[in-house]
C-alpha cells in the first residue's frame, strides 16, 4: 500500500467518526510553547485545547503532524529511528473516552487496513497508589472485549505506560500501547514486552492530569484522548518491511545516493540512513522558516546538514547534495513548499560554506591516522586528539564537536581523556574574550551548549551519589557521555531499576539542586583523593595530581558528593534547574544506562 493511500484512509476513517481534519502545525512551536525547540508530538500544538480552551473545529480532531525528535539522534542509522517523522493522531477534547478510543483504532487497523488481531498485544498502566492513580483495568477490559487474550495484555509502570507532559508541566496521563508481532514465525501465545519481535505500533494517552511545576498531578478540567502512531513505521509494517528506509518515502532518495556514490545501500546502511534522515529533517526545518545558524533550531539545522555532508564524504560522494539529492526529496514529499520557501537556496548556501572547509578537516584526520610519534622510550605511538585540536576544527573549519569525535573514532584515532572537557573550556574562554571584544560570534547556541554541558557534568555527580544511596555501594560509574542536551551514564547494577527507585534518585538529585549546594575544587595526589574517599571511575588512568570536586553545604560543611574529575562544573547546584531521568535500560551485561536531562 502506498504511503499516501494509508494517510488518506486514516484521515477519512476518523472523519467518518465525526473528527475534523486539521492541518499539520509548524515544526517550530514558538507560539504554543517557547520552551522547546521543536514540535515533538501531535498533541504539542494542541496543549491549550487539552487544558480546556475551545478548539474552533470542535471536540474531535484528526491529523498527521510533522515532528522532530533529536533526543535519540545517536540511534539514527538503525532500522527504525528517525529525527524527522510524521505522527498520525486523533483527539477527543473532553468528548469520548477509553472505550471509543480503543475501539476506533482497533476497527481501523483490522477492518480498514486488514491487520490480523492474532498478531496484537497490549499494555496498560499498572497504577500508582502513592499518587492515587488507579490501575487501568478499564483499558484492559476493553482490549479483552475485542478478543485480545489475557496473556497478551500486560500492566506496566511510568516508564512505559505514562505519556507527557511534553515540556515540564502540562497535560499527561496513563497510556495504553498496541504492539504487533514482527518477529519470526507466528506470534507467541504470551506477550513479552522485552522481546524485540514485538513492535510498538501506536498508543492512546488518556490525558486527564495536569502536571504542575511542583510535580503534582491535578485533574484536568476535562478528560482527553491523545492518540499517536508513527506514520513511517506503519507504512513499513503494512509493506511487510522491518526497514523503514525501504518505503517510498525514503527509497528513491537512497537510490539516488547509490547512483551518485557508486556504493550499495546494503553495504553502507548506517551512512545512507543518516544522510537521508538528516537531509529530510533539515529540509523540513527550513521549510518551516528556519535557516541554519549558530542558535537554537538554526543550529540543529546546521548540524544536520554538516553531518550529512561528512557522511556523504565517507561514502566518497563529493557532488553537491543540494543540487542532486534535494530534488528527489521534493518529489517524495509534494507537501514541501520548495518554491516559496527557497529551501534549495538556503540549503546550498550552507552547503557551499561548509564544503570549502571540510576538505581540510578530512585531510587533517588522514594525516593524524597515519602519523606515529616517537616517545621518550623507543616506541612509536599514535597521535591522540586533544581539546585544542577539536576546538581548532570547530572554530576554523566549522566542524561540530560530535562530528569530529565520530569521524576520529571511525578512523581508530585515540581521543585524549580530557579532550571534550577542554574543548568546552576553550569555548567558554573564547566566549569571554569575544564578549569583551564584542565579537558576537558565539551568541547563544554554541556558547550556551558549553554552559549546558557544564550543568549536566555536575548533575552526573549528583546522580552517581543518589544512585549509590538508592541502589547500594556496588554502583560504580562505567562510562559517561554528555552533550548540551542530555547526559548518558553507564553504571554497574545487576537489574532493571524500578520506577520507584528512579523516582527516588530524581528526588534526591532535585533536593540537592533546591538546597543550592556549593561546588568546590581542590588539587591533590591520587593517594590523598583516595584517603578522602573521592569516587573516581578511572583512578588508574589519572596522572599524579588530580582535581577533586566536592558538592557541599557551605554552612555546615556537610559533603554530598566527592569525585575525581577534570571538570568544569557549575559553582552552585541551584543553577541546574530540574533533573529528570528519561530512560533506564541495559547497556551490557551487569551494566545499566541512564539518559537524563535538565529542564
Ligand atoms: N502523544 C503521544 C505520543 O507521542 C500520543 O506518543
Amino acid at each position: 500500500m502506498k504511503p499516501e493511500e494509508i494517510r488518506q484512509k486514516f484521515l477519512k476513517y476518523f472523519e467518518s467518526k465525526g473528527h475534523k481534519i486539521i492541518p499539520s502545525a509548524s515544526l517550530i512551536p514558538a507560539e504554543t510553547d517557547p520552551t522547546v525547540l521543536f514540535t515533538t508530538a501531535g498533541m504539542h500544538p494542541l496543549v491549550p485545547y487539552l487544558m480546556g480552551d475551545e478548539h474552533p473545529k470542535g471536540k474531535r480532531l484528526v491529523n498527521v503532524q510533522r515532528c522532530i525528535r533529536t533526543g535519540d539522534i545517536d540511534e539514527v542509522g538503525d532500522e527504525s529511528h528517525l529525527t524527522f517523522f510524521e505522527m498520525m493522531g486523533y483527539w477527543s477534547l473532553g468528548d469520548y473516552w477509553k472505550k471509543e478510543a480503543i475501539e476506533y483504532i482497533f476497527e481501523f487497523l483490522t477492518k480498514e487496513l486488514g491487520l490480523n488481531p492474532k498478531d496484537f498485544a497490549a499494555t496498560c498502566f499498572e497504577g500508582d497508589e502513592k499518587n492515587g492513580i488507579a490501575r487501568d483495568t478499564e483499558a484492559y477490559e476493553i482490549w479483552r472485549s475485542l478478543g485480545i487474550p489475557e496473556e497478551r495484555i500486560t500492566y506496566l509502570g511510568y516508564e512505559d505506560n505514562w505519556w507527557g507532559p511534553a515540556g515540564n508541566t502540562g497535560p499527561c496521563g496513563p497510556d495504553s500501547e498496541l504492539f504487533v508481532w514482527v518477529g519470526e514465525g507466528e506470534a507467541p501465545a504470551k506477550f513479552d514486552p522485552e522481546d524485540k519481535g514485538w513492535m510498538e505500533l501506536c498508543n492512546d494517552v488518556f490525558m486527564q492530569y495536569n502536571k504542575t511545576a511542583e510535580g503534582k498531578f491535578e485533574p484536568l478540567v476535562q478528560k482527553n484522548v491523545d492518540f499517536g502512531m508513527g506514520f513511517e513505521r506503519l507504512v513499513a509494517y503494512l509493506n511487510k518491511e522491518s526497514d523503514i528506509y525501504k518505503s517510498d518515502q525514503f527509497w528513491p532518495i537512497i537510490e539516488k545516493l547509490e547512483e551518485l556514490s557508486n556504493k550499495e545501500y546494503h553495504d553502507n546502511k548506517k551512512e545512507f540512513r543518516v544522510i537521508v534522515d538528516h537531509l529530510k529533517a533539515a529540509v523540513f526545518v527550513i521549510n518551516d522558516g528556519v535557516a541554519p545558524s549558530n542558535k537554537d533550531q538554526g543550529y540543529v539545522a546546521r548540524r544536520l546538514i554538516r553531518r550529512s555532508i561528512v557522511k556523504a564524504r565517507d561514502l566518497g560522494l563529493t557532488s553537491e547534495l543540494s543540487k542532486n539529492v534535494l530534488p528527489v526529496i521534493f518529489e517524495c514529499h509534494s507537501e514541501l513548499d520548495s518554491e516559496s520557501r527557497n529551501i534549495y537556496e538556503i540549503f546550498s548556501k550552507e552547503e557551499s560554506k561548509f564544503i570549502n572547509r571540510i576538505n581540510s578537516f578530512l585531510m587533517d584526520l588522514e594525516v593524524i591516522a597515519k602519523t606515529k610519534i616517537k616517545t621518550e622510550s623507543i616506541d612509536y605511538k599514535p597521535i591522540e586528539i586533544d581539546g585544542k585540536q577539536l576546538f581548532d576544527w570547530y572554530q576554523s573549519e566549522g566542524v561540530p564537536l560530535e562530528i569530529s569525535l565520530e569521524e576520529a573514532q571511525k578512523r581508530n584515532i585515540k581521543i585524549e581523556k580530557n579532550a571534550e572537557i577542554s574543548f568546552y573550556q576553550m569555548l567558554l574562554n573564547h566566549k569571554e574574550l569575544s564578549r569583551t571584544a564584542s565579537a558576537g560570534m558565539f551568541k547563544g547556541g554554541l556558547a550556551d551548549a558549553g554552559e549546558e554541558t557544564k550543568k549536566l557534568h555536575t548533575a552526573a555527580h549528583l546522580m552517581l551519589e543518589a544512585l549509590r544511596r538508592v541502589l547500594g555501594d556496588h554502583v560504580m560509574q562505567k562510562g559517561s557521555n554528555i552533550t548540551a542536551e542530555r547526559l548518558r551514564f553507564d553504571f554497574s547494577h545487576p537489574e532493571k531499576m524500578t520506577d520507584e527507585q528512579k523516582k527516588r534518585v530524581e528526588d534526591i538529585v532535585n533536593e540537592q539542586i533546591k538546597k543550592d549546594l556549593t561546588v568546590t575544587m581542590e588539587e591533590m595526589t591520587v593517594e590523598e583523593a583516595d584517603k578522602l574517599g573521592a569516587m573516581g571511575a578511572f583512578k588508574d588512568r589519572y596522572g599524579e595530581r588530580v582535581k577533586v570536586y566536592s558538592v557541599l553545604e557551605e554552612s555546615t560543611g556537610e559533603v554530598f558528593s566527592k569525585e575525581i574529575c577534570g571538570g568544569p562544573h557549575v559553582e552552585h547546584t541551584g543553577e541546574l534547574g530540574h533533573f529528570m531521568i528519561k530512560k533506564e535500560e541495559s547497556s551490557s551485561s551487569g551494566i545499566r544506562r541512564i539518559k537524563a536531562v535538565l529542564k
